[in-house]
């Protein structure tokens, strides 16, 4: 069921841990919290792109690449990550980063060039133009020779997810875990539908709760179904479908938008590292995790369906995040 014709390259020998939040039970007064913590991976200080890396490696390898091109902001986990993985088996790495080139955007990316990547600043242009860059860069390394592979299709990267939600659903039944609901934050895409699409293929054990960081609902809800169906064709499993009864959108805890803190994600972050010291950061964890507690405390999950929290990771970002807070 879950053998995809798509070359996987391990970068992950072990499952991220499942935990209890034993402690954070406490504080809200509910049990059956748990996190499963795709922040906590052997590589790079970890994060949710290192799963669908696995997959894009295979992709790479088997197309015969010999650079990996990746793009994104200077504090880009996919650009970190990306960095490592190409270290990690032996190939070289340019980075794109779609910014000017400043001492800021310099030490934002830094650990970028500690894993030996090349790092290269084109300006603050649209992630449209910097698709386009991406190409004439690809094309301009096949010119002396190289063979670039470009990061990031969203159903390649998908995959990396897929698998998670059957590496969470072996946790929940060994360990007895009453987890029914699992809460992560709604993006670009990638994360979210392969993860309900392996959720789909499980026969829907989760109900998926997605808490948007960036999107409104229907361009959300429209990405998901692309990818979705995408995955459907490209492992051949059209008879696997998403329903929509078992995927909650979450719109409340956006405030002013992608990146832009919100005092609700500023309780959620030193709630979480102050109670079971594990940090989250604005972008992507922080708004999710305090969808989490609001739905463990709200009375709209039933106290015996467990609810899990999905760390996706980004944890670095954290280090330029300082002026964000209000109350530290
Ligand atoms: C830490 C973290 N969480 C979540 C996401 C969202 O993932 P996706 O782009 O697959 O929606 C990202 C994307 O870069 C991320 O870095």
């Amino acid at each position: 069921m879950f053998t995809f014709p798509q070359a996987r390259y391990t970068l992950l020998e072990q499952p991220t841990p499942l935990a209890p939040l034993a402690r954070l039970e406490k504080r809200l007064g509910r049990s059956g919290l748990f996190i499963k913590r795709d922040d906590h991976m052997p590589i790079a200080l970890g994060g949710n792109k290192l799963r669908s890396l696995e997959f894009w490696l295979g992709a790479a390898l088997e197309e015969g690449a010999d650079v990996l091109l990746v793009a994104g902001a200077p504090v880009s986990n996919q650009c970190r990550l990306t960095a490592a993985a190409a270290a990690i088996a032996g190939l070289d790495c340019v980075i794109i980063h779609n910014d000017a080139e400043t001492a800021q955007s310099l030490r934002s990316s830094y650990l970028n060039r500690i894993f030996g990547a090349e790092v290269r600043f084109v300006g603050s242009i649209s992630e449209e133009s910097r698709a386009v860059r991406i190409e004439e860069i690809a094309e301009e390394l096949r010119a002396v020779g190289r063979r670039p592979y470009i990061v990031g299709s969203a159903v390649i990267g998908a995959l990396g997810y897929a698998m998670a939600a059957l590496e969470l659903l072996t946790q929940v039944r060994e360990s007895g875990s009453p987890i029914r609901h699992v809460i992560l934050p709604g993006s670009m895409g990638p994360t979210e539908a392969g993860f309900t699409f392996g959720n789909a293929l499980l026969g829907h054990p989760f109900d998926v709760h997605l808490v948007s960081v960036e999107y409104g609902q229907a361009d959300l809800a429209a990405r998901i179904a692309r990818i979705f169906g995408e995955l459907q064709h490209f492992v051949g499993a059209s008879e696997v479908q998403l329903d929509d009864a078992r995927i909650h959108y979450h719109m409340d805890y956006l405030g002013p938008g992608y990146a832009l803190p919100t005092p609700e994600g500023e309780n959620a972050i030193l709630t979480l590292a102050r109670t079971e010291g594990i940090l989250l950061e604005h972008t992507y964890t922080a708004k999710p995790f305090a969808g989490f507690m609001d739905m463990a405390t709200d009375g709209s999950i039933d106290p015996s369906e467990g609810l899990c929290f999905l760390h996706t990771g980004g944890v670095p970002t954290l280090f330029v995040q300082d002026q964000l807070f209000q109350t530290i």
